[in-house]
């Protein structure tokens, strides 16, 4: 089992990392050539695989981990056990992928991995970003 996260069986932890080092190849990422692979669990038991998408008018790029998450949503798929991120480095996701990981759930573990797959962090995305805003936000209060 991956280190006090029981609910991620220890093979679909390590098949995610694999998948999520393996999707680093298909990064787009002329400009920072820093390739991000992500590769996202979902209940049903699919994986989802993202990479970064740079573009020439720099803003326009997205992160890995929310092309796994549009990926998967755009299917069908709401529901996410697992997200792993690998990168040169183990850089950890920015915000805005946080947030957008946020949206479907605060419990999905987030493994944070470096190319060699050595997890460099492993929490929930409620850890991740304490307070985030969410769908129960948006619902209107007395
Ligand atoms: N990047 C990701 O794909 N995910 C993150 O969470 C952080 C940053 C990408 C965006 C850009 O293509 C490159 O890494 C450098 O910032």
């Amino acid at each position: 089992m991956g280190k006090g996260f029981p609910m991620l069986a220890s093979e679909d932890r390590e098949r995610l990392i694999a998948a999520a080092i393996d999707a680093r190849q298909w990064a787009y990422a002329p400009y920072s050539d820093y390739a991000v692979g992500a590769a996202l669990l979902s209940a049903s038991g699919r994986i989802y695989e993202g990479v970064n998408i740079e573009n020439a008018a720099y803003p326009m790029t997205i992160c890995a981990e929310r092309v796994a998450i549009f990926k998967a949503v755009s299917e069908g798929e709401r529901d996410f056990l697992a997200i792993a991120v690998a990168t040169k480095n183990g850089g950890s996701p920015c915000g805005a992928c946080r947030q957008v990981l946020a949206e479907f759930g605060q419990d999905t573990l987030v493994i944070i991995a470096d190319e060699a797959g050595h997890v460099v962090d492993e929490k929930s995305v409620r850890d991740l970003l304490p307070g985030a805003f969410g769908p129960p936000d948006l619902e209107s209060k007395p």
